[in-house]
């Protein structure tokens, strides 16, 4: 069996405190990543008994720290930023285990330092420790990295024995599909697949999760998941915020490569695939790879079926912003996207003729990830739509973030003598049913990467097959420069040419 396989979707947790000796080792350990999310990670992990009894971090980076220094780090990025207060003895026993090793990322010697820092934990242990390697640096060092594991002989380390040598790679997995393909050869030549663990950390998001849960844990949804009763898919990926400090990144990325590509394809994957076999991380990711290659290429250029926009001036949170071209880090005539939208056709038995709505960007209305299943509207011949009768079409809506939650659209009676209808809303907050305290999504992520479980991360050839939608996009853009290049003002829900795509089918983007 496969080791992705190993740990099947929705497993119980208890077991994990009995896994090997696991020695965790993140790249880029002094980074904002690494001191917002991962350490907390691990210290969460750490206070729910979920790490293995013997564990061990190392942290990795070019700056020369002393293991006492990174502990100090460690412990104040845990106290800023974890979801709990902090219990002192659950982190006096990770930084007990906690060193730094400071090196270069295309450093060979140092990887052997590296090496031989495992070896020496091994040593004192008297026992084998299975490693995860986490890459946390910007993609620019990817390669290298992966080269040198390979080289120091980490990525091979205990291959044929019940241990494990895994590697986790952040987020942007390449730039376009050649870069993609290149960074998978790169990896490939290095790790077998089952070894690799590529983080969209929206899948580590509950509610994400929750979907499949929905989908196929309840009888009443899947027999309505097709082009008979679905008019419409509209997934949103919105955020307040513009480009703030990191203009000068930004100005690389563009609201399609940094959440069209990668967030809203696996949502619209999760949404619209097959049933899955099993919850095996292959079944599944069999399942959302043939969905995406179902997708149709899109329709390029005027009246196609994208948008494209940047943010000008606005009001936001009762706040002046200024526009994207104003913004720092950004040239005055820059034709990078803070707004993207698509609208696909996916060319199958179930989703033939409904089209699927996608869009995201910066300096939105507000801060909202969703994913909204439109029904069609029962014939008229008994309520019509009218003064009396205010009819909505059934929504059901998946809130990622934030206050995640379910809610389902409905039309009903407004109490009275006489017979008339409003739109009213059944919702499911996570928060009120559950309690707010629920893990966050690096904390599912590490777990699962650290005990084998590649379900909730992108497999090589899905990343390429998002790509291979997604590049053509981007070359037409860069050819037409900023020809096309709408936009709208912050604080609203895009631009003009993103209204235009529902339009044509007489829908329009939902507010949610
Ligand atoms: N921050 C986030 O919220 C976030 C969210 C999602 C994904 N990511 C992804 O996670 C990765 C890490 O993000 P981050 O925000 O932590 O990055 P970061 O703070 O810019 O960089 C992490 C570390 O990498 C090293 N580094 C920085 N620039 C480098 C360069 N040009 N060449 C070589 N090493 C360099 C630095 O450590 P040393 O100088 O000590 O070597 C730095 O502390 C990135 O791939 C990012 O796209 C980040």
């Amino acid at each position: 069996m496969a080791d992705s396989q190993r740990h099947p979707f929705l497993h119980g947790l208890s077991k994990h405190r009995g896994a090997p000796p696991t020695v965790v080792v993140i790249f880029g350990a002094s980074g904002d990543l690494t001191a917002r999310k991962l350490i907390p990670a691990v210290y969460n992990l750490g206070a729910d008994n979920l790490l293995p009894a013997e564990f061990f971090l190392i942290g990795y980076g070019r700056k020369d720290i002393p293991d006492e220094e990174f502990r100090q780090l460690a412990g104040d990025a845990i106290r800023e930023f974890s979801r709990r207060e902090p219990d002192q003895d659950v982190w006096d026993r990770i930084a007990a285990h906690t060193t730094y090793v400071a090196g270069g990322y295309d450093d060979a010697e140092a990887f052997k330092r590296l090496a031989a820092h495992i070896d020496d934990i091994e040593r004192k242990l008297g026992r084998e420790v299975q490693s995860l390697f986490y890459i946390s640096t910007p993609p620019s060092v990817f390669a290298p990295i992966l080269r040198n594991l390979g080289a120091a002989g980490l990525a091979r380390r205990h291959f044929d024995g019940p241990l494990h040598a895994r590697v986790v790679i952040e987020k942007p997995f390449g730039r376009d599909l050649a870069s993609a393909r290149e960074l998978n050869h790169t990896i490939r030549a290095v790790f077998e697949e089952h070894q690799v663990y590529r983080i969209d950390h929206y899948l580590g998001k509950e509610t994400v999760q929750d979907l499949l849960v929905q989908r196929f844990a309840n009888a009443i949804f899947e027999p309505l998941w097709n082009r008979n009763y679905i008019e419409s898919v509209q997934i949103t990926v919105a955020e307040d915020v513009g480009v703030g400090t990191r203009g000068g990144y930004y100005e690389q990325s563009g609201a399609l490569r940094d959440m069209i590509q990668n967030h809203t394809m696996q949502l619209l994957a999760l949404t619209a695939m097959e049933p899955p076999v099993s919850l095996d991380a292959e079944a599944i990711r069999d399942e959302k790879v043939k969905l995406l290659q179902a997708i149709q290429p899109l329709r390029l250029g005027p009246d196609g079926d994208v948008a494209r926009a940047q943010y000008a001036a606005g009001m936001v949170g009762g706040k002046a912003v200024p526009g994207f071209l104003e913004e720092e880090g950004i040239a005055a005539d820059s034709n990078t996207e803070t707004f993207a939208a698509l609208r696909l056709s996916i060319n199958n038995w179930r989703w033939q003729g409904v089209p699927f709505y996608l869009r995201s960007g910066k300096r939105m209305a507000r801060r909202v990830s969703e994913i909204a299943i439109n029904f069609r509207r029962p014939p008229g011949t008994l309520f019509a739509a009218g003064a009396k009768f205010d009819l909505a079409g059934n929504t059901l809506a998946f809130q990622i973030q934030p206050d995640e939650g379910l809610s389902l659209i409905l039309n009903a009676k407004i109490p009275g003598l006489e017979t008339r209808t409003q739109p009213v809303k059944m919702s499911f907050r996570y928060a009120t049913t559950f309690g707010s305290n629920t893990p966050e999504a690096y904390e599912r992520l590490v777990l699962d990467a650290m005990i084998g479980d590649g379900t909730l991360f992108i497999r090589g050839d899905e990343a390429e097959t998002s790509w291979k939608l997604c590049t053509p996009i981007l070359e037409s853009w860069a050819e037409a420069g900023r020809a096309g290049m709408d936009s709208y003002a912050a604080g609203s829900w895009g631009p003009p040419a993103s209204e235009a795509l529902p339009a044509r089918h007489g829908h329009h983007w939902r507010q949610p």
